[in-house]
């Protein structure tokens, strides 16, 4: 079997259905986790998923998944737009990382315009809410090498 596909999820996103619902959604993290899951066994894929607030702790998940992921899914919020450690971090990996925002950070403030990780993520899914997670698992499904 594949190496597990690693789904990480920066800060507040433990908060999802409730925070900001208009915004949001109202699609909690659980249901997006339940649905990934089931998304990634049609692949025949293993998932380890995650949420942190903390920026240290997404480094050292990163440094793992650099080990022992097949590919990775991040949504890395808040810290999209101010990470430099999570850009390192990331640089570091060869497997393919696609970056997921649920709301399109393009129609919102500008500070949100920007994301660090853009620039080293296989491809970017933003502004489809929950759907985003499972058209990441798709598109990384095609570029993980067997
Ligand atoms: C977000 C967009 C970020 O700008 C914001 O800070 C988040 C969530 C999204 O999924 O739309 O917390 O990454």
């Amino acid at each position: 079997m594949a190496q597990a596909v690693y789904i990480i999820n920066g800060p507040n996103l433990n908060l999802l259905g409730s925070r900001e619902p208009e915004i949001y959604g109202t699609t909690t993290l659980a249901d997006i986790e339940a649905a990934c899951a089931s998304k990634l066994s049609s692949y025949d894929l293993p998932m380890s998923f995650f949420q942190s607030n903390d920026e240290g702790e997404l480094v050292s998940i990163i440094q793992t998944a650099r080990l022992e992921a097949s590919g990775v899914i991040i949504n890395a919020a808040a810290y999209s737009h101010t990470s430099v450690a999570i850009l390192d971090a990331l640089q570091s990996l060869s497997q393919p990382i696609i970056e997921v925002h649920l709301s399109n950070i393009y129609a919102r403030e500008s500070f949100r315009h920007h994301s660090h990780i853009s620039q080293v993520a296989t491809g970017v899914i933003c502004g489809l809410g929950a759907q985003g997670y499972e058209m990441a698992i798709d598109a990384l499904a095609k570029r993980i090498k067997p």
